[in-house]
């Protein structure tokens, strides 16, 4: 058998490496045999040489396996997950989860914390009066079969390994890479329990991927590896050249949540909902073409079920189920501040990620994995790419508790639009679907 430098070595020279060799690296790696020194010089090899897709696969069911795998296998039907690559202002989960449960696929999922200049799925959930992210496995299966869908937070026992991984190419600069990305992706949904996965692959400056071609390529090779891993993948490409709806920050996104469950959302966020919605209705088999779904989907709103199932998921889980009827139950920054234009023209485009930091200087983000967020603060963007705008109007709303943090907010805020003097068509959102 290869010491762990030799299967290094193997990799630094451009090898491919056996499956049980991959299998030996990760559980070397989470059991503490294999130093964190030892991994990053793995990492940035598989980074700058790559791994083929039996490779990919290989790290990936590997990466699944070091730790307990979810059994779904008790709730009835096909357990279809959803995953964005990340962006800002992301709001799907909040909206998607119960929309699709009222449709009748079962949402059983784990989702991460906000890092940087990304929201996360449970920080917006807290941001609810009294709910909690942390079930016991068993009420969390209960849960699913009696209320439809379950959202908790990603045990610390559910694919280690990725977690571990994560951490090591955050800080080595290994993040970027498709086979790594693919590998920790489906790894935490195959662990998860999942059937089917539906995929929102980002595209541009507030995401990972930052042009069309990358994304692609990432889209494709998730697909390959799914397939390989005997699960379905299908993947859309969206823009996130701008943030996705009005609201970044996590009260203020379950505002806009709410809004959308009861069709009153913003446009963009409210047909992301649609076009991934329908892709699970199909993949879990509650209509065979997507036109179909769409209409279930549609109708759920209209009626009103949409919302009914998202007030008995809140409840379920501990929260404050009247927030869905009345909003002021959530929290808002104390302080605002409109942040006006200060000359005529078109909104010609955002920097995403600049959005996000702006959101984290009003106190909704955290810098590091400790940091505290403020549930009540963010901003409401008041434009979209391709809107014409005069002098003093306003582009957005910022919120937080301490009025001391609206200066920076509002500088990130103001270098993150950008005003030309042409008028400039909107950016299509999909690039894919
Ligand atoms: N999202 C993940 O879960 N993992 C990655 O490596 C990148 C994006
Ligand atoms: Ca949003």
């Amino acid at each position: 058998m290869k010491s762990l430098e030799e299967l290094i070595e193997v990799k630094r020279d451009g090898g491919t490496h056996t499956a049980d060799e991959l299998q030996r690296l990760v559980s070397a790696f989470v059991s503490g045999e294999m130093p964190d020194y030892q991994m990053a010089a793995w990492l940035m090899a598989a980074f700058i040489r790559g791994l083929d897709s039996a490779e990919t696969a290989a790290l990936t069911e590997a990466m699944a396996r070091s730790g307990r795998m979810v059994d779904l296998s008790s709730i009835p039907g096909v357990k279809v997950d959803k995953h964005s690559t990340g962006g800002v202002g992301d709001t799907t989960t909040l909206v998607l989860a119960p929309l699709v449960a009222s449709c009748g696929v079962p949402v059983a999922k784990m989702s991460g914390r906000g890092l940087g200049f990304t929201g996360g799925t449970l920080d917006k959930l807290e941001s609810i009066p009294g709910f909690t992210v942390t079930l016991e496995p068993d009420d969390f299966l209960s849960q699913v079969r009696d209320v439809g869908l379950a959202v908790i937070g990603q045990s610390p026992d559910v694919d280690p390994a990725d977690k571990k991984m994560y951490a090591l190419r955050d800080v080595t600069a290994t993040v970027p890479s498709i086979p790594l990305i693919v590998g920790s992706i489906i790894s935490k949904k195959v662990a998860g329990g999942a059937d089917a996965i539906v995929l929102d692959v980002k595209v541009g400056s507030g995401a990972f991927m930052k042009t069309e071609a990358d994304a692609r390529a990432l889209a494709a090779e998730l697909a390959r590896v799914g397939e390989l891993l005997g699960r379905t993948v299908v993947c859309i490409l969206t823009d996130m050249d701008q943030p996705l709806g009005r609201a970044v920050g996590n009260a203020l996104e379950v505002r806009e949540a709410i809004a959308t469950l009861k069709g009153e959302g913003p446009a963009d966020l409210t047909e992301l909902c649609l076009v991934l919605g329908a892709k699970m209705l199909v993949l879990g088999g509650i209509a065979e073409e997507e036109r179909e779904a769409r209409d279930l989907l549609l109708d759920s709103i209209a009626t009103g079920r949409a919302l009914d199932t998202f007030r008995a998921w809140v409840q379920a889980q501990g929260g404050d189920e009247r927030v869905a009827d009345d909003v002021s139950l959530l929290p808002i920054g104390a302080h605002t501040r409109a942040v006006a234009a200060e000359a005529a023209g078109w909104i010609a485009g955002f920097d995403a990620e600049g959005v996000g930091r702006a959101a984290m200087a009003t106190g909704a983000g955290r810098a590091r994995k400790e940091d505290d967020i403020d549930p009540s603060a963010g901003l409401e963007l008041e434009v979209k790419v391709g809107q014409r705008v005069e002098a003093g109007d306003t582009l957005a709303t910022l919120y937080a508790s301490d009025a001391a943090l609206l200066d920076e907010a509002e500088v990130r805020l103001r270098n993150a639009v950008r005003i030309g003097t042409e008028a400039v068509e909107p950016p299509p959102l999909f690039l894919e679907a």
